[in-house]
């Protein structure tokens, strides 16, 4: 493992981190899952603890960081929406201050990215973002960990993503993949792509490291060559209701689905953050599959429970990655 030190580091955004950086990070992931899969008890922070506040729901990321606490020997402290005077009675610099004097770290999942990076400015210990509305860095750990267990290496590889390239999964799966010489191409409407200013920062990156970006409105035409794709659902956490009609016109023929697959040749994977609408074994999946007469919205359930599919070795790459972050940070 190269000779790198992220003691006392926060965790905002890959932006913050060095190739080598995000490549130790990965390493350490593979050597604490190797661990963790043998038995081997690693529990290396004993005594420490961390505060974990969401101000979203969570599965994955919650459970990531309460398991890797524990597996790292530490306690946790989850804080949920409703349960603590977060930005209701106590502004984040104050609740920042607060936390930082009891805690070892601090993980945030919310609303915008200056939040985080407030709170981080005041904790005085390393703050992890478990996701904003701009940046879901600790997922692009687990994703690039699942490509690299599949295909030995990121570098020169191809992904693509479907949907709404604007947001969290769009921005970061870009960053991650200008930063680690992926190619890139966000699949989408024109008005769907990441901000300019960001693909401007992130093809200066690429020039350096080998990556490309590109952007490519016909799916089909985008999935030529690729080795992973990788879809979101259309209508994030935090965003209004009325937008599905909108997402779900502009998006449909962006759906990740069979003819998608095939274009992508066999040796291709499917990825996805998750959660995912993907049938109508949900609440809101079925309600909005209803609503537009649909089977699904951003996978088709052929696609998702394919063979090419490695969405649950994602979603537990989710745990091995974030106890990286912990243990290389603290
Ligand atoms: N992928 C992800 O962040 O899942 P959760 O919303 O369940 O944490
Ligand atoms: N874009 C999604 C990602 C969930 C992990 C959201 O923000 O809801």
């Amino acid at each position: 493992m190269a000779n790198i030190n992220l003691k006392g580091r926060d965790f905002l955004k890959l932006l913050d981190f060095t190739p080598d950086e995000i490549g130790y990070l990965l390493d350490l992931a593979a050597d604490l899952k190797k661990k963790k899969k043998a038995g081997i008890p690693h529990a290396t922070h004993q005594g420490k603890n961390v505060a974990l506040i969401f101000e979203k729901t969570s599965t994955r990321t919650r459970c990531s960081f309460e398991v890797a606490a524990r597996d790292l020997g530490m306690g946790a402290t989850y804080l949920d929406p409703s349960g603590s005077q977060i930005g209701r009675k106590e502004s984040i610099a104050d609740t920042a201050r607060v936390l930082g004097s009891m805690f070892d770290g601090i993980e945030y999942r919310g609303f915008g990215q200056e939040i985080v990076e407030t709170l981080a400015k005041y904790a005085k210990v390393p703050v992890w973002n478990g996701l904003t509305d701009e940046f879901h860095p600790t997922q692009i750990l687990a994703d690039f960990l699942t490509v690299r267990e599949r295909f030995g290496t990121l570098k020169g590889k191809k992904l693509v993503y479907y949907g709404d390239a604007r947001f969290n999964m769009g921005n970061s799966l870009m960053v991650g993949c200008a930063k680690m010489g992926l190619h890139f191409v966000a699949c989408s409407p024109e008005a769907y792509r990441p901000a300019s200013d960001l693909v401007d920062t992130c093809k200066k990156i690429a020039a350096e490291t080998g990556a490309t970006i590109e952007f490519e409105s016909d799916p089909i035409k985008a999935a030529k060559g690729a080795d992973a794709i990788y879809t979101d659902v259309w209508v994030s956490m935090g965003e209004p209701v009325e937008v599905w009609d909108e997402r779900v016109k502009a998006l449909a023929p962006y759906q990740v689905n069979a003819s998608v697959m095939k274009a992508a040749g066999k040796d291709a994977i499917f990825l996805h953050c998750l959660p995912a609408y993907h049938d109508k074994n949900t609440a809101i999946g079925r309600e909005m599959c209803e609503r537009f007469g649909r089977d699904a919205m951003e996978v088709t359930d052929e696609v998702f429970e394919s063979s090419a599919s490695l969405v649950f070795e994602e979603a537990e790459n989710r745990m091995h990655t974030i106890k990286a972050v912990m243990a290389a940070t603290l």
